[in-house]
């Protein structure tokens, strides 16, 4: 038998390409390690979205080659993997497997090839034909299961890798799609969450035809579904017809995440974001006529190349308008082959550290309000687990915020019973900037 073990950097979708990688190895009689010395295979799942994150690669894999001895095969994977492709042999000559996101389904195939021999293999090619359906997905989460839904980005932010590192957009079938999501409803799975880096520019390779709007209706209608949803959306391909999906069908949940990334109509230009502010704020007046109470989350970065103090004041300007549920800053980073390489008004470190923190204070506050009109409110949550240091179970809301909660019946999960899986209603007693926090409810 031979082993494996595998650590995983970056976004959502990079997560749930592990558990594909994982499925696929252990098809072929891998088995999983919990640490990289107990492993004849060790891969590192990476992210090159900013450049902190690349550099921990480098620093990561020397840890690996310290920490765990001769004889081992090491394998970078993902999106550094995809961006530097053969340097990485350069830079840690201890690598002997580099491949992107478009090419696990051909890991075996390059083990193969490792086993006879040959010192080092690549999988890099990011055509558009690869097929990125992975018949074996070993999940690791019981409840929440993360479908695929497209592949790569066509769009050209002038900040971004992901072009480069996940390549051009393919769609799969609506047919597989609901396939996969009826078979995840038959292992017991309520809750679904679509991925793909723009799921609004989905577009049905069948005949069919269906847009986002249309999958997303329909995974809802999934016999045995409790809760879809999707991550992430773009601006310019959000259309209303979403919001009125979520309007019409309750397991579709209440909860948008819809990054900005400013507030500046002049910063959006030079980013090649494809829409205006008030492109932007026309979504955001969908979203909240809704008669559901939709949850908002978004992106945003400060100190882009060219951002004059009065270009950020209209970023915080738009976040009071918009009152988000929740929000993630980033500072700048300049990143290969991006197009914002060109600038060169660049804004100091220190200015971005400052805006950073300015936004991140103003959106606490705002937060806390947010929160705060829950409380006294009830709200269904999925429960996830049991804190032990603080005797709560938690549980997740429609909208996504984590609740946290005691129920007087079971205080603690005991004998094997346990609520994790399990909708229940709970009562909202006090919130807080990040999180609300309750007591289960009960009918009279
Ligand atoms: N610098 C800083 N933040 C970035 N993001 C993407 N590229 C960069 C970059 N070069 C942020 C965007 C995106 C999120 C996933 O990461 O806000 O929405
Ligand atoms: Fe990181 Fe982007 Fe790759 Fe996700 S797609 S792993 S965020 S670089």
């Amino acid at each position: 038998m031979k082993t494996f073990y595998i650590e995983t950097f970056g976004c959502q979708m990079n997560a749930h390409d592990s558990e594909k990688v994982v499925g696929t190895l252990v098809q072929q009689g891998y088995e999983q390690v919990q640490t990289p010395d107990q492993a004849e295979l060790v891969l590192y799942n990476t992210c090159s979205i900013r450049d902190k994150a690349e550099q921990k690669v480098f620093h990561r894999l020397d840890q690996f080659k310290r920490a765990s001895g001769k004889g081992k095969v090491f394998g970078v994977i993902g999106c550094v993997a995809q961006q530097e492709g053969e340097k990485i042999f350069e830079r840690a000559p201890h690598v002997s497997l580099v491949a992107g996101s478009a090419s696990y389904t051909k890991l075996p195939e390059l083990l193969v090839q490792l086993e006879n021999g040959d010192r080092r293999v690549t999988g890099l090619s990011l055509d558009n034909s690869e097929p990125f359906d992975t018949p074996f997905t070993r999940r690791d989460n019981p409840h929440r299961a993360y479908i695929t839904i497209i592949e790569g980005c066509d769009k050209a932010c002038a900040y971004c890798v992901v072009p480069f590192t996940r390549g051009p957009e393919r769609s799969r079938t609506s047919e597989s799609v609901l396939n996969e999501a009826r078979s995840l409803t038959e292992l017991g799975y309520t809750e679904v969450q679509l991925l793909g880096q723009n799921v609004n520019s989905y577009r049905d390779s069948s005949p069919a035809g269906w847009d986002f709007a249309r999958l997303l209706a329909k995974t809802g209608e999934v016999p045995g579904m409790r809760r879809v949803r999707f991550t992430t959306s773009h601006p310019r391909d959000f259309v209303k017809p979403i919001v009125d999906a979520i309007d019409e069908n309750e397991t579709l949940c209440n909860h948008v995440h819809l990054p900005v990334q400013s507030g500046s109509t002049a910063v959006l230009d030079r980013m090649q974001r494809l829409y205006t502010r008030d492109i932007y704020m026309r979504c955001i007046d969908w979203i909240k006529n809704s008669h559901r109470d939709i949850a908002i989350t978004t992106d945003i970065i400060v100190g882009f190349p060219g951002e004059t103090e009065s270009d950020f004041q209209q970023t915080i300007r738009l976040i009071e308008e918009v009152e988000y549920d929740a929000m993630f800053i980033f500072k700048y980073s300049r990143r290969p082959n991006t197009s914002a390489l060109q600038y060169e008004d660049h804004i100091p470190e220190e200015e971005k550290t400052r805006r950073f923190n300015v936004l991140q204070e103003r959106q606490r506050a705002l937060q806390i309000a947010r929160n705060a009109r829950y409380v006294g409110t009830t709200q269904q949550v999925h429960v996830e687990g049991f804190n032990i240091a603080t005797s709560q179970w938690i549980g997740r809301t429609n909208q996504n915020k984590m609740l946290n909660f005691m129920d007087s019946r079971l205080p603690s999960p005991s004998n094997g019973e346990t609520l994790v899986g399990q909708y229940l209603d709970v009562l909202v007693t006090r919130s807080s900037p990040n999180s609300l926090a309750g007591e289960r409810a009960w009918r009279q």
